[in-house]
């Protein structure tokens, strides 16, 4: 007959706390779940305890099986928070690795080209959002864009466009600058249509300022969110700020051009909306157009998101569900 001794139950503590301190002390799952194979698993040191159980006087027993339960539970609880702990580290690494955010990127890369990155507010006057920008009260571009009107004349910004304007006063010639911003639209919502999303609007004024300019910092700047060499084409585009106006496309870079679901058989994208300043926009601004000229392009953000991470509905990315939202 065997007897739980206060020998054996001291051997029981110290079991206890050296494993909780060597989890404590674990610096991988791998060491993590080599100890649990040691302390907790079949022939591990706390299954020696219990099998002593069985020759346990019957007196003995339910006071050492209190005992080893206590134990056996406080070494699975902290095995599992540690687990939680590399879990945690782990998703964090991950999200550290992979995080790509987009307007983050683009700004760095504009940054390097010596622009500026300027912020404007997201209530707007009529005067900034449209009028300022060569779209009077009765052009019919305003159309082009469902507005929310606000009480006392101002609005949501329909587009970035406006940055530019409160770029120009401010700063004047010459101007590099960039302006990321969440923007609204008065629009019943579908896949490929939200009230709210996000663009990126570019401006460059200067002396000889040209298309050629234009292209080229269009290309860097598509080569480095497509992360290779695009290939690119302007077809004319009509926009009240910009003369001439163009819509930038490029080569479908799912089929490289041949034609493809995605490109509709047509091998190009169209992609942005760009042009050279028109002179009424910079004169209005208090910019000379004798002596300046200048491009001006907006970038889609939600949809340049949408085409590098293949999102196929632009509700996914409002909409606040962890399922989705948990893969970036
Ligand atoms: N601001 C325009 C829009 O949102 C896009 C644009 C910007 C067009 C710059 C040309 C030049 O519709």
């Amino acid at each position: 007959m065997n007897y739980f001794t206060p020998m054996l139950e001291r051997s029981l503590q110290e079991l206890e706390s050296t494993a909780i301190a060597r989890l404590a002390a674990a610096r991988s799952p791998e060491e993590l779940e080599a100890l649990r194979v040691e302390v907790l698993g079949r022939k591990g040191a706390l299954d020696q305890f219990f099998k002593q159980m069985g020759k346990l006087a019957p007196e003995e027993r339910a006071r050492a099986g209190k005992l080893l339960n206590a134990a056996k539970q406080a070494l699975e609880a902290a095995l599992e928070s540690r687990k939680r702990d590399f879990a945690e580290t782990g998703l964090r690494a991950r999200l550290d690795r992979e995080w790509v955010d987009l307007t983050r990127e683009l700004e760095e890369l504009f940054f390097s080209l010596g622009f500026t990155v300027l912020d404007g507010p997201e209530v707007e006057t009529e005067y900034h959002n449209f009028d300022a920008l060569n779209i009077p009260a009765d052009h019919p571009a305003r159309d082009m864009q469902d507005t929310f009107w606000l009480d006392g004349g101002n609005l949501l910004r329909t587009h970035t466009s406006p940055v530019q304007v409160r770029g120009m006063e401010r700063l004047g010639p010459p101007l590099r600058m960039i302006a990321p911003g969440r923007v609204f639209r008065n629009e019943s919502v579908d896949a490929s249509h939200e009230h709210t999303f996000y663009q990126l609007e570019g401006m460059m004024v200067d002396r000889d300022v040209s298309v050629a300019h234009l292209l080229y910092f269009m290309k860097t700047l598509l080569g480095e969110v497509f992360h290779r060499d695009v290939t690119v084409r302007l077809r004319p585009g009509y926009f009240p700020f910009v003369e001439p106006g163009f819509e930038l496309d490029i080569q479908c870079l799912i089929c490289g051009g041949p034609g493809c679901p995605v490109c509709k058989q047509g091998g190009w994208v169209e992609l942005l909306p760009c042009g050279l300043v028109n002179p009424n926009v910079l004169r209005m601004s208090g910019i000379d157009p004798e002596e300046w000229n200048g491009f001006a392009f907006g970038l889609g953000l939600t949809r340049l998101a949408m085409m590098r991470y293949g999102i196929d509905d632009i509700r996914h990315l409002q909409g606040g569900d962890l399922r989705f939202l948990e893969q970036f």
